[in-house]
């Protein structure tokens, strides 16, 4: 029997009825409508290391193409856990304490699914990273913004502490920060670690960017400090520090208690992470140098962008981590910041960020972020641009 009459969608609540194109969408289109030189998003415009291809071009080669096992392939882990030891003294058990995930994005999702219950309250620090308020909000959890002191966007100890309730599960903390290219001191840390201690509260420590702090300055990551190892999950992301965030891996560091939580959500969210990658990412890994010297790569960067930016009426603010670039606009405009991007991306041809777009009331500072992991001919195309501001 032919059915004739048309088939419809049945009507459904949306899981996520606020979310919709977000402005890193917008900004990506008009960028490529009007040419612009895009600093908007953050990735790099230059190509990986050819030993890092060859690693994982040689892995596929060996036949490292199957299933690797559910938390990822030990010689990876082993790897992490040998890293986190030299670079912060704590020791984490590659078997039980170290997972490889499908980049820092499922890291993040899959802590908050794994630990957060129905009306559980998580804090973040607004600005923050896109993915956290929808994820909180999959997991039925109740956001609670907590704002970073505007323009110097240093963690307010007092209002993190006036939000912490009976219901508070998790904090999202992020060092270096995106998008404000600041990062945490060891006096930060330590005030954290104090605040934290008297509750129940874990942490999702996000160090994605853990490769790029400035100035002979430190990552304090949150493995540094043991009260804050023994409830967090430290995030990071092979994307950011070794140039490919396409390749989407990343990785948990977590005390067992809770990285056996995190793998129960894991082995039915992905299961398992691509192998060839993981197995060449170990293989490069055993060379440190390349994460060891990603912060002068950058700081030369940071410095090159800035003088040029330093010639116009855009007031910089201090990128002490990460690879983005703020600047005070209102010298310059009485618009907005959303609306100055899309003025800018129009009439100058170059792509930015409103930091409105991490706040979930779309404060407006009037900064806005560049993203300065580009080639030094895009800095300089794009300076060229920026110079009649
Ligand atoms: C703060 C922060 N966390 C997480 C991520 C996601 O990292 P990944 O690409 O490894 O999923 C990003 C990427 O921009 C980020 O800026």
């Amino acid at each position: 029997m032919t059915v004739t009459s048309p088939a419809q969608t049945p009507a459904f609540p949306s899981k996520l009825p606020q979310v919709g194109t977000t402005i890193f969408s917008v900004m990506s289109a008009l960028a490529q409508q009007h040419q612009a030189v895009n600093l908007g998003q953050g990735f790099p415009d230059f190509g990986c290391d050819t030993a890092l291809i060859d690693a994982v071009t040689a892995a596929m080669q060996a036949g490292h193409n199957q299933y690797p096992p559910m938390p990822g392939m030990p010689q990876l882990r082993e790897a992490v856990a040998a890293k986190i030891e030299a670079l912060h003294g704590r020791q984490y058990d590659a078997n039980a304490e170290i997972t490889i995930t499908a980049g820092a994005t499922q890291a993040i999702l899959t802590a908050i699914l794994a630990t957060v219950h129905a009306g559980d309250e998580v804090i973040v620090l607004d600005p923050c990273y896109d993915s956290y308020a929808p994820n909180i909000a999959l997991a039925g959890g109740v956001i609670v913004r907590v704002p970073l002191t505007p323009i110097s966007f240093r963690p307010d100890f007092a209002k993190i502490a006036a939000a912490i309730r009976p219901k508070t599960r998790l904090l999202i903390i992020n060092s270096p920060h995106n998008p404000s290219a600041t990062i945490w001191t060891a006096d930060d840390m330590r005030q954290l670690e104090a605040l934290l201690a008297p509750t129940n509260v874990l942490l999702i420590s996000d160090e994605v960017y853990e490769h790029m702090v400035f100035d002979g300055a430190q990552h304090e990551s949150a493995a540094r400090f043991p009260g804050l190892a023994a409830r967090a999950f430290i995030v990071s992301s092979f994307g950011k520090t070794y140039h490919v965030t396409g390749w989407k891996v990343g990785t948990v560091a977590a005390p067992a208690a809770l990285t056996a939580e995190f793998r129960k959500v894991h082995q039915f969210n992905v299961f398992t992470v691509n192998t060839p990658m993981q197995v060449g990412l170990a293989t490069y890994m055993q060379n440190p140098a390349p994460y060891l010297e990603l912060s002068a790569f950058y700081q030369r960067k940071r410095d090159l962008f800035a003088q040029g930016l330093a010639q116009t009426r855009l007031k910089l603010l201090p990128t002490t981590g990460t690879y983005f670039q703020c600047v005070d606009i209102s010298g310059v405009t009485t618009l907005s910041e959303s609306d100055f991007c899309q003025w800018l991306v129009r009439e100058v041809g170059v792509a930015a960020i409103p930091l409105s777009a991490f706040y979930g009331d779309g404060f407006d500072q009037k900064v806005v972020r560049f993203c300065f992991a580009k080639q030094d001919a895009t800095l300089l195309a794009a300076l060229e641009r920026l110079r009649k501001l």
